[in-house]
């Protein structure tokens, strides 16, 4: 995990972040039209919009981002859009003892677990587990492999496969772009079943 965090500190720095910016995704703004606001968590929030989005719905939303930087940029988006957010640094792999609160009604992610090693994959499970409500829904977007710049990427049977205790597959498939390439990616929402 260190060295992504120093990686992406580094390209936060010299401004190397082709997903920035993108627009709110199409699944994430169809869910904000079906279910009541409620408490949400942005995970690997970056520079905000999706967290801002959410605020600007009614949601109370937590953004979590390891890096500094993104985050200063979301709080001062945040403050111009006078948009409701916490945002903290905090790391997804566990979350559960960063302190960034619980029992969340929706979980979005928009391109981090995409990126994680497969150890971290576990703990990122687990530890989204831990913070969702009882159907909650998970909405993430992420690269299918063999994007560029390295992101490795997840297949949907790993998905499925990582996925299959405690969550229930509401629906899959293609989401627009999540950079600016057009990197093939793909949405997949569940619902955390009642533990
Ligand atoms: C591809 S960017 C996407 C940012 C934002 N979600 C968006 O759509 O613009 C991935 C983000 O996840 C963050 N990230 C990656 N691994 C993380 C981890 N283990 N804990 C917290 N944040 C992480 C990175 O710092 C980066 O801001």
């Amino acid at each position: 995990m260190a060295f992504k965090q120093t990686l992406f500190r580094l390209l936060y720095r010299i401004g190397f972040t082709p997903w920035d910016g993108h627009p709110v995704a199409a699944q994430l703004q169809k869910l904000v039209e079906e279910l009541p606001a409620g408490n949400a968590i942005d995970l690997g929030c970056g520079t905000g919009d999706a967290s801002i989005y959410l605020a600007q719905h009614g949601w109370t939303v937590t953004g979590v981002d390891y890096v500094d930087r993104p985050l200063d940029a979301a709080r001062a988006k945040a403050a111009a859009a006078k948009a409701q957010v916490n945002f903290v640094k905090a790391d997804v792999t566990k979350l559960s003892h960063e302190g960034v609160g619980d029992n969340f009604h929706l979980i979005v992610d928009n391109g981090c677990l995409h990126n994680l090693s497969d150890g971290d994959r576990v703990h990122y499970v687990r530890e989204v587990s831990a913070v969702a409500a009882p159907h909650a829904r998970l909405l993430i977007t992420a690269f299918l492999p063999g994007g560029r710049f390295g992101v490795r990427g997840v297949e949907p049977a790993e998905m499925q496969r990582r996925f299959s205790a405690g969550w229930t597959l509401l629906s899959s498939g293609r989401e627009g772009q999540l950079d600016e390439e057009q990197t093939p990616t793909n949405y997949y929402l569940y619902e955390r079943e009642n533990p």
